[in-house]
């Protein structure tokens, strides 16, 4: 995770950079720091906390130099403090790091030995002291940074600069993402195009380790051999939108009351309205990758879009965190309409364990951000077992986006809040749809089947609408959940990852104890749990599971638990057997759990509100995972 920005040019690089970290956030936050060249030397300002306590220390300060740095930072190694933020510097080297280095304990006793006194808990600290210490012989930054890398193992970015070369920077990726943004007049390196585009468009993604040296507005790209690239910077198209929260006090909250347009969004490009029927159009799969993409010729690929989905034999659908709470919807969906064996699995438990990919498999990797460390190395490892991969994420031209043979986007727009919330609707929306496309390329679907579906999918952004009307009772409610010990969340069926996702967004967001759990697993378990002070959140649409869930429900009861249930219309079992009964629109059992999430949003963000925490940037988390 952290993020980096590096500048070289004409306009004032304090504003830049922080312009820059403030677009980057969302990848770290317990801490910032910038190194800007004053008078010959980088001068460091860091500061513990958020980006604003950076700001504030920066108010007064002016540097005269056109060349700096800068990191947000998301703690790996050494606590969040201004002691372990980065830059670090060394005898005029300073340095901002983006992922884990780690072999750092053996590099950290050797230069110990060596005498090193060190002054952080970082493993960053190191890549300076390694750096500083080549740069005495060679005198060349580049140079040294290619001298050290054969050092260093793990998966991370750098960028560097010296004062004894005050117009240079160097960058390294290997890893996390590192963008260069180039024009006549400056040059702008950062973890992500936002923090590049206000500045330029002509951009250049770095593969995997690869160097550049910028000097001025010269730049020079080395590949793993420190060979010379010859690759250019090529234009972007990109509507810079201002992100704002357009009166909503939160993120959060206007991205979850954006969830029936981002449903809409996603669903418009891949539906014939006139014949009403599924055409999941520009999937790409006939290009090698994004890169190597031409210009789409629509017949060619929907024909290979089609003989893809027939030719497969088996699915996985890859994710973490949420977006794997949406693959396992996903795999509810594609076997239900497609007839076709998937497995869902979480990023870093598949990518470690030899997974056996048979023959004709398509790998699915899910990804809000399209950078998750871990969904990244599984995509990677899918494409080495020779299975088709489809890449399904909400950031155009992010890295899962660019090595994925097939593409699919949500649509959802930016996704600020660090709590998943529109991007998990609009994947669902995604996954119907691939659904139904995989079951008619197959002949599993019929016309009437496909035109009912999609009446229904299409139906669903208004039945989300009035679901949002719950925001009031939970901002009421929320001042007595808060005090309960813990929540228990159950769900049978396709409502079984959505417990899952409730729980999931209560413990990022109110930092309480949540379970999630299937309906029919609570007697093996879970049951103990329940006592008068457990709040049980029963997911409970009116489908084919809805007795069992009843009788599930009925347990909970007799164990003391308070009971807020989730249901179909005016349910009078559910009524009768909960403390608080919501009612959602009578849908699909496939539409249901787009209903059906919204109040497990709303009741976390409440309880979350009522006790005081930052919903939009929690405790510990980053809104992009680039380290495993
Ligand atoms: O960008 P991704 O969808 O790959 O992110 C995956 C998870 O890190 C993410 O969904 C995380 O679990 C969210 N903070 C949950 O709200």
């Amino acid at each position: 995770m952290c993020g980096i920005v590096g500048y070289w040019g004409p306009h004032n690089p304090k504003d830049v950079i922080i312009n820059g970290l403030k677009k980057l956030e969302y990848r770290g936050y317990d801490s910032a720091g910038v190194a800007i060249l004053d008078h010959g030397n980088f001068k460091v300002v860091r500061a513990s906390g958020k980006l604003s306590e950076l700001q504030k220390k920066l108010e007064h300060e002016t540097f005269d130099g056109h060349i700096g740095i800068g990191h947000t930072r998301w703690a790996t190694h050494g606590v969040p403090s201004e002691r372990n933020a980065h830059p670090h510097s060394v005898d005029g080297v300073s340095l901002v790091h983006n992922g884990i280095i780690e072999n750092y304990q053996e590099i950290k006793e050797k230069l110990a030995k060596e005498g090193v006194k060190f002054s952080s808990d970082t493993d960053s600290e190191l890549v300076a002291h390694l750096i500083a210490r080549d740069i005495a012989k060679t005198q060349n930054l580049l140079t040294s940074v290619h001298n050290i890398l054969p050092k260093l193992r793990g998966a991370y970015s750098i960028v560097v600069v010296c004062k004894n070369q005050p117009d240079t920077l160097v960058a390294f990726k290997n890893g996390p993402p590192l963008i260069l943004g180039v024009s006549p007049k400056e040059v702008v390196i950062a973890s992500d195009v936002q923090a590049i585009v206000e500045y330029t468009k002509n951009i250049m993604y770095l593969e995997d380790f690869e160097t550049v040296e910028v000097r001025g507005t010269q730049f020079k790209v080395f590949d793993a051999d420190f060979k010379p690239v010859t690759r250019r910077p090529h234009l972007i198209e990109w509507n810079a939108k201002v992100i704002e929260k357009a009166g909503y006090d939160t993120f959060m909250l206007k991205e979850i009351f954006e969830e029936p347009r981002a449903v809409a969004s996603a669903l418009a490009p891949h539906i014939d309205l006139d014949k009403m029927q599924v055409q999941l159009t520009g999937l790409g799969f006939s290009a090698d990758n994004y890169e190597q993409l031409p210009k789409l010729d629509s017949k060619k690929d929907n024909a290979k879009t089609q003989q893809v989905f027939k030719d497969i034999e088996r699915v996985f659908i890859i994710a973490c965190g949420t977006s794997f709470y949406a693959g396992q919807v996903g795999e509810y969906l594609i076997e239900n309409f497609a007839k076709l064996p998937v497995e869902v699995d979480i990023a870093s438990e598949f990518r470690y364990r030899d997974p056996v990919i048979p023959k004709n498999s398509m790998v699915v990797v899910v990804s809000q951000s399209g950078e998750t460390a871990d969904t990244l190395a599984a995509l990677r490892l899918a494409k080495q077992c020779g299975a088709i991969t489809l890449s399904i994420t909400n950031v155009q031209h992010s890295s899962i986006d660019r090595e994925a043979q097939g593409h699919l986007y949500l649509n959802a727009g930016t996704e600020v809040g660090v709590a998943s919330t529109k991007a998990f609707v609009a994947t669902l929306a995604v996954f119907n749809l691939l659904a139904l496309q995989i079951a008619k390329s197959r002949d599993q679907l019929t016309e009437h089947q496909e035109k009912h579906n999609l009446h229904a999918l299409l139906a669903a952004p208004s039945q989300m609408e009035a679901v949002l009307s719950y925001d009031k009772f939970f901002a009421e409610a929320a001042k007595t959940f808060k005090s309960f010990k813990g929540l228990l969340y159950m769900g049978r069926g396709i409502s079984y990852p959505l417990a899952m996702e409730g729980a999931l967004k209560l413990k990022e967001l109110a930092y309480m104890h949540a379970e999630g759990y299937a309906a029919g697993e609570m007697k093996h378990g879970p049951l103990a749990l329940i006592d008068e002070r457990m709040l049980i959140v029963m997911v409970a649409p009116r489908d084919k599971h809805f007795e069992k869930t009843l009788s599930n429900l009925q347990e909970a009861k007799a164990r003391g638990g308070k009971i807020i249930s989730i249901g179909t219309g005016d349910c009078r079992e559910l009524k009768d057997l909960s403390e608080y009964y919501l009612s959602l629109p009578e849908a699909d059992w496939f539409v249901n759990p787009l209903l059906e999430v919204i109040p497990l949003q709303l009741l976390a963000y409440h309880v979350a509100r009522a006790l005081e925490y930052d919903v939009d940037q929690p405790r510990n988390l980053a809104k992009s995972v680039t380290v495993e």
